[in-house]
């Protein structure tokens, strides 16, 4: 009863719960698939037992209930049943054995090397209250809230986090493991997605107030096309449709204002998000949608969108300097 009871409440709570952008039931890659498949049997198992045990409890209910005919009658009282017995022992063995095996197997096949594996691509993830940080070491790259990787390939993510433990889970690729900090033994998950598409990915430990907010996108790309963005990020070109006035004086007010805690380009690294692309995602600091105005009421107040932010808010820039800005961000491609 228990049981189902927790899988109603999971049913019923999953979608309201803001997750709904989250496709747990639909892996895209052999990590996932395996924890599907395991996540069905178990469930199959348990609605199974459910039904025998719930029909069972309404049939004896009605065939014994009390009639006026049975209401005098005291039943026999019964000192045990070896056969019912060694039933009721040995089919929940059974049961338990059959979700037990796959579930080990599972496990040891999914459990992940501690040490750098050659010929294994390999990003470092660090946690931050509340964004993610993703560093391709090998590339000289540095992503916020993205990340990109080639299909067909197991990825290895190397997690670390910069504050308190997060959890790093992609539902249709897999997850989810903790990014514990301090640690000079990092956790290592593997991930492979063998469609291409964007996957949602999301902090699954519970980290202070903005934990629900706390988001990324897994860009699974094919391997020509990964192998062109990596190069091309490398380069880090200067926005083409720059050079306009409000440009150049949004370029200076993000070095004199923004340079200390955020980078513009890609193979660069700072302690907050690095902004490189922003201009081109479709959400900033991945809670709301990008536009220039949206820009604006984020660099003003980031704490009403992401509470516990560290980001302070920029109150005292005139319209002007925030137009400036917002067009130099959204044009950081
Ligand atoms: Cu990070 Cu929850």
């Amino acid at each position: 009863m228990k049981r189902l009871l927790f899988l109603v409440l999971f049913i019923t709570i999953m979608p309201l719960s803001g997750c709904s952008s989250l496709q747990v039931l639909d892996p895209k890659g052999p990590v996932a698939k395996l924890q599907e498949n395991l996540f069905q049997l178990s469930t199959g198992i348990m609605i199974l037992v459910f039904i025998i045990v719930f029909s069972m409890f309404v049939v004896f209910t009605w065939k014994y209930r009390e009639t006026p005919e049975r209401r005098d009658i005291t039943p026999d009282y019964v000192k045990g049943n070896r056969k019912y017995e060694i039933a009721w022992t040995v089919i929940p063995i059974i049961l338990l054995l059959i979700l037990a095996v796959p579930t080990v197997q599972g496990t040891f096949s999914l459990s992940d090397s501690q040490e750098k594996e050659d010929g294994k691509m390999e990003i470092t993830v660090t946690g931050h209250q509340y964004w993610w940080e993703f560093h391709y070491s090998d590339e000289g790259i540095t992503l916020s809230n993205e990340v990109w990787i080639p299909v067909d390939t197991p990825v290895v993510f190397k997690l670390k986090s910069d504050d308190v433990i997060h959890s790093f889970w992609v539902p249709q690729l897999g997850g989810k493991k903790d990014l514990n900090p301090g640690g000079t033994n990092p956790n290592r998950l593997t991930l492979h997605a063998s469609e291409t598409g964007v996957y949602e990915g999301k902090c699954a430990e519970l980290c202070g107030a903005s934990h629900s907010l706390m988001r990324f996108k897994v860009h699974a790309v094919s391997k020509e096309k990964y192998d062109e963005w990596i190069s091309d990020k490398q380069e880090d070109r200067a926005p083409e449709a720059a050079a306009s006035d409000s440009y150049e004086k949004g370029k200076k007010l993000f070095t004199s204002n923004c340079l200390s805690c955020h980078a513009d380009g890609y193979t660069e690294k700072r302690d907050g998000p690095n902004l490189a692309g922003i201009g081109r995602k479709d959400y900033i600091a991945s809670v709301i949608p990008n536009s220039e105005a949206n820009m604006k009421k984020w660099i003003k107040d980031p704490k009403s969108f992401k509470p516990g932010a560290k980001m302070p808010g920029f109150n005292d820039l005139t319209d002007e300097e925030l137009n400036a800005l917002a067009n130099y961000l959204s044009n950081l491609k």
